[in-house]
């Protein structure tokens, strides 16, 4: 599959998605959202692939936002805004249903849509260098790819009211503080720390990790007593699994499980 705006490499387990548009800040205009959405297929259809790291090229931004030229190619559009706005929101969908777990590598400035696709990967790694803001209120609009519905479930409402309304950047370790950033590292460490972090969940039952997983998005959407009887059966479900005898047999044999994923 070739790309102009991206890159996809599978390594070791792991997709690597590079935006790749560094003399824009990697801004997503439309083809490079298509093209994700098409490497976010591929990643679901690829059994090699089973973990997803999204980053930036260059050094300087992970993803400065949608596009802004098309943006204001629909204003006055009511319609044809909606419709940009649910294309992207389509894409990162994929992204946040692959039922694998993907870490967004925050490079740079992760701004507007770009700190919107980082909400929509599982878990998020950050440069102690990047910034990430939703400026969408400083253009005269508001998010549009999930993100004032995914920080406010990931961060808390007033985390959201304050990085949709004020519009501001904020630095890595303050990100962190507010629970959008898992883990900060040096840039120089990024890389290194991001990968551990995934190696050590591809080291566990992958259906363990998927029912994880599921589990947590699901309930989202769902009141607590909904979300804890759904949380039973797929508790139910892991108990069934090859996995859970190999996991729990290995724990009192004091030996590294071997997870056949099944
Ligand atoms: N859409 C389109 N082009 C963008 C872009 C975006 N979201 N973000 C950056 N670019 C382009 C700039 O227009 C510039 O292009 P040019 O060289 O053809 O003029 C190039 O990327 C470099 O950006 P520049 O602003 O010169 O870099 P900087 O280091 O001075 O500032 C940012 C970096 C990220 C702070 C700044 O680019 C910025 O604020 N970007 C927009 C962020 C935003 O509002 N995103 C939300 C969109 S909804």
């Amino acid at each position: 599959m070739s790309f102009e705006n991206i890159r996809l490499e599978v390594e070791g387990g792991i997709a690597f998605v590079t935006v790749n548009r560094p003399d824009k800040m990697n801004a997503l205009n439309h083809q490079t959202l298509t093209e994700l959405g098409a490497a976010f297929d591929a990643i679901k259809a690829d059994d090699s692939a089973r973990a997803v790291v999204v980053t930036g090229e260059g050094e300087k931004a992970f993803v400065a936002g949608a596009d802004i030229g098309e943006l204001l190619a629909v204003a006055g559009q009511a319609d044809k805004a909606s419709e940009l706005a649910a294309f992207g929101q389509s894409v990162f969908r994929k992204l946040e249903h692959l039922g694998k777990p993907s870490v967004a590598m925050v490079n740079g400035f992760a701004l507007g849509g770009g700190c919107e696709l980082a909400l929509a990967c599982t878990l998020r790694t950050a440069s102690s260098k990047a910034r990430m803001g939703l400026p969408e209120v400083s253009l005269g609009i508001i998010p549009g790819y999930g993100g004032s519905q995914r920080l406010a479930r990931i961060a808390g409402p007033g985390v959201a009211r304050e990085w949709v309304l004020t519009g501001d950047m904020f630095g890595a370790a303050d990100c962190q503080r507010m629970g959008v950033i898992n883990r900060v590292f040096e840039p120089e460490e990024l890389r290194e720390g991001t990968l551990k972090m995934v190696g050590s969940m591809l080291a566990k039952g992958p259906v363990a990790i998927r029912f994880g997983m599921e589990a947590i998005l699901r309930g989202w959407d769902m009141p607590q007593s909904e979300g804890e009887a759904m949380e039973t059966e797929y508790f139910g479900k892991a108990s069934v699994t090859e996995d859970m005898k190999e996991g729990m047999s290995a724990f009192l044999e004091k030996r590294k499980p071997d997870f056949k994923g099944a």
